[in-house]
């Protein structure tokens, strides 16, 4: 049993990072485990997690298991969790009380808990402790080594429990097993070094390590002849990208050249972090066309006070300054943010601030989350004396001000066409596709099904607030 650490996974030593290229293999008598075996995956949490999944699934389709959407058709689970916040654990213990239920009827059923929370000691106690019947446990580190962990439970039959707290290498070579035929999940950096003082990630993903350039172009180089047109480089602070090497001089601003020079019709990124946004990335965004003009950057509280508590190491200033540059270069772009209210000590003062903030920004929307306390971070000992009422009348009044914003600039692209890559049936109508702009706005387009998978003109006919009607253009 091997099972997380939070001291060992707050560490970062100067050690170097390797890149291991053949470390994933199925053991031979692996290689027919899953035959006439259905799995079902369940995600949560970010795209880093998703594109964990896709992994997953590429995984055990070697082992010749087979995709089933039903959970109570599956032969193995796996529940991909995150631990950001408190609801995430809720909503995974509420799905392992289901699954439980299943698993008295269906005995030869597995269980397994992988992702973020599977790296948080006081989940694997519980674990060990309340959910015995469950099967295995791996972490966010060896994702790779599925087909052993499934191996040794076989040759058990019990929980087997293996996670790791290193700060982690990079491991290349793992499969996927994408979602969609259009859009691709691009790892380019794996961690974070960052330590937000109310943030789990740094301790659930380990240290910032980049993959080397020539991984990630030859891996886009790939999605194109596949036919891809959108890839999204992933990373919890992807504008620090590089700064982890040793040897190379290379960053974010190459890699988004790089990347756009590849002539892959779209490409996003997330998360930029405002601290490490340099000219030169503004510059380079506004140059490709090629590189969307949608930035998500997240700003968490328009008060300095708070911010300098949260560890964030800008100001409500520099923020600003940042925000207007981009906004100055980059003809039409959108940005979104994100913002957390109730911080502990956060004052009456101190959301006003981040309202004003609101008010002078005018996000195309944003993502808002009331503070949870996440356990072994600096934040979760800090005196919180707000209450919880209060917490939720500060996230109803910041949200509507937010949503006010968005209809306002979704009402303004009524008239407009613009391009959108359909992706699928819509979900709220099904005569209807969706696909997003280069800005990241949901379109609902009126348009047959052969249109899915490429990028068309839309003339926008109604905006709601959260997304645009609209019909084909040509
Ligand atoms: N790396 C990204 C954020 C990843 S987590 C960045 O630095 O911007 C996504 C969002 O979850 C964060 O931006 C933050 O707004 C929110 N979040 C993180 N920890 C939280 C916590 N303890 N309570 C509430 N929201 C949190
Ligand atoms: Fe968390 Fe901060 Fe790292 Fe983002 S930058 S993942 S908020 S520690
Ligand atoms: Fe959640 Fe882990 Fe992502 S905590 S947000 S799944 S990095």
């Amino acid at each position: 049993m091997l099972k997380p650490n939070f001291k060992e996974a707050k560490k970062r030593t100067k050690e170097d990072i390797k890149v291991l290229r053949n470390e994933y293999v199925i053991p031979e008598d692996m290689k027919n485990f899953g035959l006439n075996k259905k799995y079902y995956i369940k995600t949560y949490g970010c795209q880093m997690n998703e594109h964990d999944s896709e992994m997953m699934s590429a995984i055990l389709e070697d082992m010749k298991y087979i995709k089933t959407d039903d959970y109570e058709d599956a032969d193995l689970i796996i529940l991909n969790t995150c631990a950001i916040r408190e609801n995430a654990h809720n909503k995974t213990f509420g799905m392992l009380g289901r699954i439980k239920h299943l698993k008295q009827t269906k005995k030869n059923l597995m269980v397994g808990l992988a992702g973020c929370m599977s790296q948080e000691e006081s989940v694997v106690d519980e674990i060990i402790n309340k959910y015995k019947w469950m099967d295995f446990v791996f972490g966010t580190h060896n994702i790779h080594k599925l087909p052993f962990i499934l191996k040794q439970h076989d040759k058990t039959n019990e929980l087997e429990v293996n996670v790791w707290s290193n700060e982690g290498n990079v491991i290349e070579g793992v499969p996927s097993k994408r979602n969609s035929k259009y859009k691709a999940w691009v790892n380019i950096m794996y961690g974070c070094d960052k330590f937000c003082t109310y943030c789990i990630v740094p301790y659930t993903r380990g240290k910032q390590r980049s993959r080397m350039p020539e991984d990630i172009i030859n891996e886009v180089k790939e999605l194109i002849k596949n036919g891809y047109k959108e890839v999204t480089l992933l990373g919890q602070n992807v504008n620090a990208y590089g700064k982890d090497f040793k040897n190379l001089n290379y960053n974010m601003e190459n890699l988004l050249e790089d990347v756009a020079k590849t002539g892959i019709e779209r490409i996003r990124f997330v998360t930029s972090h405002p601290w490490d946004f340099t000219d030169k990335m503004i510059d380079i965004i506004a140059k490709y066309d090629n590189i969307c003009n949608y930035i998500h950057l997240p700003v968490q509280s328009g008060s300095s006070r708070i911010l300098k508590l949260m560890g964030r190491r800008y100001t409500k200033e520099s923020y600003l300054d940042l925000y207007k540059k981009i906004r100055e270069k980059v003809k039409g772009c959108s940005i979104t943010t994100d913002i957390i209210v109730g911080f502990p000590g956060e004052t009456k003062q101190d959301f006003k601030d981040t309202l004003s903030l609101i008010e002078e920004c005018k996000f195309d929307s944003a993502f808002t989350f009331i503070y949870s306390p996440r356990e072994g971070t600096p934040a979760a000992k800090m005196p919180d004396n707000i209450s919880k009422e209060e917490k939720e009348q500060r996230l109803y009044k910041l949200n509507e001000m937010i949503n006010k914003y968005s209809k306002k600039i979704n009402d303004k692209m009524v008239g407009k066409v613009v391009k959108v890559l359909l992706e699928n049936i819509s979900e709220k109508d099904s005569s209807m596709l969706a696909g997003y702009t280069d800005t990241m706005k949901l379109v609902n387009v009126k348009a047959d099904k052969k249109y899915i998978g490429k990028i068309v003109n839309v003339k926008i006919t109604d905006a709601k607030t959260w997304s645009l009607d609209g019909e084909l253009y040509e």
